[in-house]
């Protein structure tokens, strides 16, 4: 079925207050972490993207039982421990990197399991050799295909490592840390730069063993077997999904928008760092803590002048994911930003940095592919019709979407619908603020 979406130039000023929907990683940490506490706890405000909903299907194969309070509330009783099947079992991790690499980790230490991790089109093209090795050094028992899925893992004790990480990438750690919780000694993980950090804040919140900091190896994480302690979990506002609030309403004219309980924890906040730097007018109020999650609200207004920016080094793993519609705030400023130090990018939902450069060309911005990232020069009006593909990236399809409002043509944005992977509100809060009116 097509789901293809005909944008047009937003005419008004955007403006109003919404609350962002809950964030994606934390979630899927909420989730995983939930169905070891072996009690009930009760987990507000979880996402209901696409992406969460995997792994929650798949901790109910389980036996972890989930009863909805309302929408996004849920009380997750685990009290009788995860129930191991006797059959192989095969999980279904849909678009879900993230699902696949954590639990992949954190099923590798569960004696007795024996399951196939499969996914969609686009996963299946996804790297797993990140987490095949320093698993395998644990011990871990992983069939792949070609360092690809399907995973085959069979559960059984592992050993401690400790592993140098040649990238900083919290699904990797988060994968080892999620291992470690389960074997005996010390499990260390050493990252060159520090990724985000949703797992050690929530593991450190329910009473693990783990400890955290900084010495001459690098940023250093490390966990021993731990017996979590039951307590309730709150969810923040995903900066993630926020990020493209925030830069409608630094291009959009006249605009004001201001989102409401957003996670800024340091290690997501790049975005905060880059909108300085583009001396966009902003402002963050109501800092206060969600279960150990910095949050706060954020308001955003049109800017006439951005400047332009560069990122690159240890910022990339801090905006990894808001570097598509960075792209395209890169695309207003008056200047030619440069982003860098991000080969990762190519192995997202899509190479997210060939796509981006395909789109942009195709509107006619004078756009540089580097190996690592892009040079893109600030383009004084956008004024071309185009049919983008979203390669079913989500964050591609909602970037898009925010260069729409600014483009005086229409544009056609293609299989649109698969923002629901992280974002199916995203619409409908759009148009809160007075899209299409
Ligand atoms: C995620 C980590 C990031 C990010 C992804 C979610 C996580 O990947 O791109 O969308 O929840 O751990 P890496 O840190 O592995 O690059």
């Amino acid at each position: 079925m097509e789901n293809n979406l005909k944008t047009a130039f937003q005419k008004n000023p955007l403006s109003g207050e919404i609350t962002i929907p809950p964030d994606k990683s934390i979630t899927h940490r909420a989730l995983i972490l939930s169905a070891l506490v072996k009690s009930e706890i009760e987990v507000k405000n979880i996402s209901l993207g696409e992406d969460c909903l995997r792994t929650l299907e798949i901790f109910k194969k389980l036996g972890i039982n989930y009863r909805f309070l309302s929408k996004r509330n849920l009380i997750v009783n685990s009290s009788k421990g995860l129930i191991i099947p006797k059959e192989n079992t095969v999980f279904d991790c849909g678009n879900s990197g993230t699902a696949a690499r954590l639990l992949c980790g954190l099923f590798s230490s569960l004696e007795g399991i024996n399951c196939t991790f499969i996914g969609d089109e686009s996963l299946s093209k996804r790297p797993m050799k990140r987490i095949i090795e320093p698993l395998g050094l644990m011990g871990a028992e992983i069939k792949s295909n070609d360092n690809k899925l399907p995973l085959i893992i069979k559960g059984k004790k592992l050993n401690p490592v400790e592993y140098n990480s040649p990238n900083a990438s919290a699904q990797v750690k988060s994968s080892i840390l999620l291992a470690g919780l389960n074997t005996k000694g010390i499990t260390r993980v050493n990252e060159p730069y520090l990724s985000r950090n949703h797992s050690e804040i929530m593991l450190e919140y329910l009473g693990a063993d783990i400890k955290t900091g900084k010495d001459e190896k690098g940023y250093f994480c490390e966990i021993k077997k731990s017996e979590l302690t039951p307590k309730n979990i709150e969810i923040s506002g995903d900066i993630s999904s926020c990020a493209f609030f925030m830069v409608m309403g630094a291009i959009v004219e006249n605009s004001k928008i201001t989102i409401k309980n957003v996670g800024i924890n340091q290690t997501r906040a790049g975005i905060i760092d880059v909108f300085k730097q583009a001396q966009i007018n902003f402002e963050i109020k109501n800092k206060r803590k969600i279960s150990n999650e910095e949050t706060a609200d954020i308001t955003v207004e049109y800017t006439p002048d951005i400047k332009p920016f560069k990122i690159n080094g240890a910022q990339i793993p801090r905006l990894i994911d808001e570097i598509p519609v960075l792209a395209i705030l890169a695309v207003c400023a008056k200047g030619t930003s440069i982003i860098s130090d991000a080969f990762d990018l190519r192995n997202k939902e899509s190479d997210r940095i060939k796509t981006i450069v395909d789109a942009l060309k195709s509107l006619d911005v004078d756009v540089k592919e580097l190996e690592d990232g892009f040079i893109i020069k600030g383009k004084d009006k956008i004024d071309k019709s185009a049919v983008l593909e979203t390669h079913l990236d989500h964050r591609l399809a909602m970037s898009y979407f925010v260069l729409s409002l600014i483009n005086k043509k229409e544009m056609i944005i293609k299989d649109f619908d698969c923002i629901n992977t992280s974002f199916p509100e995203f619409m409908e809060l759009a148009k809160d603020l007075g899209y299409g009116k």
